[in-house]
């Protein structure tokens, strides 16, 4: 299946696109997954440096060379699931997403990396394919728990997948992305607090209408200990790219604002629905195709536990 109810990444936001959910009716929380492939490789590959450090602290949790299976649960198109492999070079990394499209990319860049040999991908819609994952000793979900509706279920079924010793990394939380200082000359300052709250509601509303949905606090630690398992540090990692950015983050933050524009486009006042036109306008010397003050910082949070 390829369409998901579904956020941004980091961000939570609308997609573009409506599709047929599978309550029967269309919602501005549904989008396309395989349609946001450049986007969230794009963005994986920013981050890249700051998943590697969060890597390498989790190298210092568990002995690197016992890690034998890893599960990038909600791989995306697997720029972590290579990481994983590399930084965990005795184990078999296993991309598991919902989407055929995603997974292919995930496939065709390990082996342009050439770790192909111990890079699989697992087609599996969650959380009904949860239980035929396979055993693991390490389970990294990177924003994909959110996507489900019970997630401390979800939790107690990954956990029982988890070797005596195992860990399991969850990045959820951390801080909305900013891009653009307060005042960019153009409506009225403070335009990314104001998007801000509004993808929050948006977020809001895309877990309510998940299969299952619970509401549950974010107590990430909580949720991991009533699943059993030993909670073993978070920590927040902080992607920093000032300006002047070079073009790919540029390219990701006009994507991140298109998809902005498209999915907030109906809860946006009139105001600001116009300062996102001028700044995706390529003939406005004030668009972000343009501007000198752009820039790209986000923190992204791991949260750890271990089993027994
Ligand atoms: C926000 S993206 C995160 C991608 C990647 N982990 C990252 O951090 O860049 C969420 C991923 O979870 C997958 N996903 C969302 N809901 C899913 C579900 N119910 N079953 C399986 N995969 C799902 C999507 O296809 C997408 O690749």
């Amino acid at each position: 299946m390829s369409q998901h109810r579904a956020s941004h990444p980091d961000h939570p936001h609308g997609g573009g696109h409506v599709h047929q959910s599978g309550h029967g009716h269309h919602h501005d929380t549904d989008l396309d997954w395989g349609e946001m492939a450049p986007l969230l490789e794009r963005q994986a590959e920013i981050t890249l440096p700051v998943y590697a450090e969060a890597a390498a602290w989790l190298g210092s949790l568990v002995p690197v060379q016992g890690v034998r299976r890893i599960l990038d649960i909600g791989s995306g198109p697997g720029v972590v699931t290579g990481l994983l492999a590399e930084a965990f070079p005795a184990a078999e990394s296993v991309a598991v997403d919902g989407s055929p499209e995603l997974l292919a990319r995930a496939r065709d860049r390990a082996d342009a990396r050439g770790i192909g040999a111990r890079v699989s991908t697992l087609h599996a819609e969650l959380p009904e394919g949860i239980g035929a994952l396979g055993q693991a000793d390490l389970i990294w979900m990177g924003n994909s728990l959110h996507h489900i509706g019970d997630q401390g279920a979800a939790l107690t079924a990954f956990a029982d997948h988890l070797n005596p010793g195992g860990l399991i990394a969850l990045v959820e939380g951390g801080l909305a992305p900013r891009h653009l200082p307060r005042h960019i000359g153009i409506g009225r300052p403070g335009l990314e607090a104001r998007l801000d709250a509004l993808s929050a509601d948006w977020f809001a509303e895309m877990r309510a209408d998940l299969p299952d949905s619970k509401a549950e606090t974010d107590d990430w630690r909580a949720l991991l200990a009533a699943a059993g398992l030993t909670p073993a540090g978070t920590r927040t990692f902080l992607v920093d790219a000032p300006a002047p950015v070079p073009p790919a983050v540029r390219e990701l933050v006009l994507a991140h604002y298109g998809r902005l524009r498209d999915g907030l486009g109906a809860r946006l006042d009139a105001d600001d629905k116009e300062t996102l036109d001028r700044l995706l306008d390529p003939a406005d010397a004030l668009s972000l195709h343009h501007r000198t003050d752009v820039f790209h910082l986000a923190a992204h949070t791991v949260h750890t536990a271990r089993k027994g």
